[in-house]
């Protein structure tokens, strides 16, 4: 809890309450939302974040593969740090009044086609399967989408998409048989569920 709400500046890990919010509820749309996040798939994060060295590349990074902003971050974390601050994280309740939700009524209903039964005619399987039905996520390493920003849904789509973020082969072939549409469709879709 300290690292989250403070950092620890002699290794440059900034305050993560300062772009997660309180409790990792993010309300800026960029920034994603972290409470009750699987605490494995939390520590998984942070490792894939991280820069080894120069040689081989962190597997999960921005656009064109520009370091995350969080790449700088998960490098000034000890491997305690991650394991303590995941599960402050992991303990966290979602709050519902200020989370993200759904917009786009036009589009919801193909959101909702593509989250429960995936778009067998390109072999892209339910998100409900993974993601849980209700979008709380799984133990392990399921993240909850439910409430969470639906624009911070579609970049991570589209980096699977482009392997900028490479740390999930299932993710990537998912990612990889959907347009736009699909990908906008279903991140708003998802979004709104609770
Ligand atoms: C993503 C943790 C500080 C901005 C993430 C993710 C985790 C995380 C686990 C992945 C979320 C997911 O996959 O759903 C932390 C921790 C921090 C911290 C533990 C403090 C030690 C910050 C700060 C900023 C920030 C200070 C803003 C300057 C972001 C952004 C993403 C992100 C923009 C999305 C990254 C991307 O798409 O490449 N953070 N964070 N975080 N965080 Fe942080
Ligand atoms: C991660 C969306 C289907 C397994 C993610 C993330 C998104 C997403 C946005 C990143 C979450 C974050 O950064 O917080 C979707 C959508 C799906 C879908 C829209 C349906 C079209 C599936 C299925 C599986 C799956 C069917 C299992 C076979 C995973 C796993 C991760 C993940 C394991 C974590 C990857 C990692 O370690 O970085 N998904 N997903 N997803 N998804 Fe899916």
């Amino acid at each position: 809890e300290q690292l989250y709400l403070q950092g620890e500046m002699s290794r440059g890990v900034l305050a993560c309450v300062t772009c997660h919010g309180d409790g990792g509820n993010s309300i800026i749309p960029v920034n994603p939302s972290l409470a009750h996040q699987p605490y494995e798939y939390l520590v998984k994060q942070l490792h894939d974040f991280r820069a080894k060295d120069e040689k081989s590349l962190p597997s999960r990074r921005g656009p064109e593969g520009a370091n995350s902003l969080m790449t700088a971050i998960a490098a000034g974390m000890t491997e305690e740090d991650m394991k303590n601050v995941a599960f402050y994280l992991s303990q966290q309740p979602v709050n519902w009044d200020q989370a993200a939700n759904a917009t786009k009524e036009d589009t919801m209903e193909r959101g909702q086609k593509i989250w429960r039964g995936g778009l067998p005619e390109r072999g892209v399987p339910a998100c409900a399967a993974c993601h849980s039905p209700d979008g709380a996520g799984m133990p392990g390493q399921y993240p909850r989408l439910a409430g969470q920003h639906p624009g911070y849904i579609v970049e991570q789509l589209k980096l699977f998409r482009s392997s900028d973020r490479a740390n999930s082969a299932e993710m990537h072939d998912i990612a990889d048989r959907m347009s736009d549409a699909d990908i906008a469709a279903v991140s708003d879709f998802a979004a709104g569920l609770r």
